[in-house]
């Protein structure tokens, strides 16, 4: 989604801002532009596609200046064009914005009375012209901005430089994401830390309501009232070669192969020879969790299927109902919640703008409290919520995820664990789990190792416009995010069913043409699956099952090709079997050549609903 970088420096801006921006491409765009000021002058560039284009139309005629505004747009307001793309100019300022104003169309028809004439679709040039038309009546840029935001309604975070006031960037969030990174003799903004990572590791995580006035020599941060506000500085913990590629022919790639580590890191000091440990949550939960009669999740995308997948652990080892529904719905309708409810949200960013908004409705619909689970330390989700488990998976670089959804899986099987002891699961089943979780990080290397297989397989794929994905179970999430894995990055259509449903619809549509991916560990469900499988057989369906080492399966004329792995358990089976789906739609994206990090059309953090 939109991206955002500023600077007030010592030297030239565009290169930093630029750089800035190719730190930002993981979230998706399709547009670039910046602008810088010097000496009175405003110079700008725009170009559609990658940074790379934009950065090329820079240096074939290069402009000095070291105070500067950059953006990659996600288009939301208009088609991705240059006139489009920002920075927006109106008169003496130039504005860039992530987010949505719900009320621009009537703010555009105001301005267009008072002889504003627009060049773009966009909500954003109306924005600018608003600030210009404030500028006009004498106020400062600040007091400008401020009265703009006033005015607004919808999702914004902003950076503005004006030609009148040449020393200074000054931005404002409202539920899109902004901070300041804090230099020596130079200051920034930025949409998160990465975009920063280069310049500074100091940030101050600017809140809902704040404008902030940047220059050389500092940052004031202001209210809407025109208060000033403290907000401190926090010490990033990403380092540059934490987004870097390495080796790697693509981030996803890396991404995959650091999931050991990552979800080591995420069980780190949280489970040990006698359990999960009481401090998951970084402060005592443990008065709100005796009160826990059940849990609704909500979460988007990929984070909504490892929600999924913890309603099958909790309810089963803790006996506690779960509810887990898309955030964009349940934000939306009146939901019952039984006394006792835990809210939980997941979300690898913490700024998806559906999950936020849920859970900032589900403040008055009476829940005990709000559970983050989530990647991102200081994001909006997390500030929010009453209790923390964050997962350590790392900056995650590409928009298909995958370190993410099995650091969330660790995570949500901590918590599964921990409310199934306090809930009086048999002591020597627990104690059995919670093996299984350490041991988690091997079974995935485990897992990795099947590359080469699924390179050769991935070369079936390559042609076929259709697949269908079946589980049972707790594996049926499994399917849902192998399927979304192989849409998102091969634009291959994919569904998945649960395999009892087969006869219900989906069978019609298999015949030779359609590869049909199993996920079939060992279970007492292993035989319904069998039988599920045969009926796709009959119908001249391809069939490609991904097998526990010791499940009875053979691959055979009936049975069609099996790959096995070995899944270290039943209870973490889910997040193992995972990583050869994401390693299926790795490689047959490969093979089409697609752009797999940065596919079309997506986002990696969807901070507009
Ligand atoms: C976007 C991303 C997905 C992600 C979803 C939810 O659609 O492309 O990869 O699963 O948002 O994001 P979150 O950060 O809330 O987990």
């Amino acid at each position: 989604m939109c991206g955002i970088v500023a600077a007030a420096a010592q030297r030239d801006a565009a290169p930093l801002l630029i750089a800035g921006l190719k730190a930002l491409e993981y979230r998706g765009y399709d547009s670039a532009g910046l602008a810088v000021l010097q000496g009175g002058q405003l110079r700008r560039v725009r170009a559609t596609g990658k940074v790379r284009e934009m950065e090329s139309l820079y240096l074939a005629d290069p402009f000095p200046g070291s105070i500067g505004i950059a953006h990659t747009r996600w288009a939301t307001h208009g088609v991705p064009n240059e006139a489009n793309a920002h920075p927006h100019v109106v008169g003496r300022i130039a504005l860039v914005h992530n987010g949505i104003i719900e009320n621009h169309a009537a703010l555009r028809s105001a301005l267009q009375k008072q002889g504003y004439v627009f060049s773009s679709e966009t909500d954003t040039e109306v924005m600018a012209a608003l600030v210009d038309a404030h500028l006009s009546k004498g106020m400062s840029l600040r007091e400008a901005v401020i009265a703009t935001a006033k005015e607004l309604e919808g999702a914004y975070a902003i950076a503005v430089i004006s030609n009148d006031e040449p020393g200074r960037v000054v931005g404002a969030r409202r539920g899109a994401p902004l901070l300041v990174g804090v230099g020596i003799g130079e200051h920034f903004l930025g949409s998160d830390a990465q975009a920063l990572v280069q310049v500074t590791n100091r940030i101050i995580y600017l809140e809902d309501g704040d404008v902030v006035e940047i220059s050389r020599g500092g940052a004031q941060i202001f209210s809407l009232d025109g208060t000033t506000v403290d907000r401190p500085i926090h010490e990033s913990e990403i380092s540059a070669d934490a987004v870097e590629r390495g080796e790697y022919r693509h981030y996803m790639q890396k991404e995959i192969f650091e999931q050991p580590r990552a979800v080591a890191e995420t069980l780190e000091a949280r489970v040990g020879p006698n359990g999960v440990l009481p401090n998951i949550f970084g402060v005592d939960g443990e008065e709100l969790l005796t009160k826990v009669q059940g849990l609704h999740i909500i979460a988007c995308g990929t984070s909504y299927h490892a929600g999924l997948v913890a309603k099958y652990w909790i309810e089963e080892y803790a006996r506690l109902p779960v509810n887990v529904e898309v955030a964009s719905e349940y934000r939306y309708r009146e939901a019952v919640v039984p006394q006792g409810s835990l809210l939980v949200a997941i979300s690898q960013s913490g700024e998806t703008a559906d999950t936020l908004a849920a859970m900032r409705e589900s403040r008055r619909r009476g829940y005990l409290g709000t559970l983050a689970i989530c990647n991102v330390p200081e994001s909006s989700v997390v500030r929010e919520a009453d209790l923390k488990l964050m997962t350590r998976a790392g900056p995650e670089i590409g928009v298909a995820s995958t370190k993410a959804f099995t650091t969330q899986l660790a995570a949500l099987a901590l918590l599964a664990l921990h409310l199934a002891k306090r809930r009086g699961l048999d002591p020597q089943r627990y104690q059995e789990l919670c093996e299984q979780l350490q041991h988690l990080p091997r079974a995935i290397e485990r897992a990795l190792t099947i590359e080469p297989q699924i390179v050769q397989l991935a070369e079936r794929f390559i042609h076929r416009h259709h697949a269908l994905f079946l589980g049972r179970g707790m594996h049926y999430p499994v399917a849902l995010e192998g399927s979304l894995k192989l849409k998102e990055i091969s634009y291959i259509h994919a569904e998945a069913y649960p395999a009892g449903e087969l006869k219900h619809g989906p069978l019609a549509l298999v015949d030779e043409d359609m590869p049909v991916v199993a996920v079939a560990p060992n279970g007492p469900l292993l035989d319904k699956l069998k039988s599920n499988l045969q009926e796709v057989r009959a119908r001249g369906g391809e069939l490609i099952v991904f097998a526990d080492k010791a499940a009875h399966i053979e691959g055979n004329a009936a049975n069609g090709s099996v790959l096995r792995i070995d899944a270290g358990g039943d209870f973490i089976a889910p997040a193992v079997f995972t990583v050869p789906l994401q390693l299926l739609a790795y490689h047959v994206a490969v093979l089409r050549g697609t752009d797999v990090d940065q596919p079309r059309n997506l986002a990696k953090s969807v901070t507009v609903e």
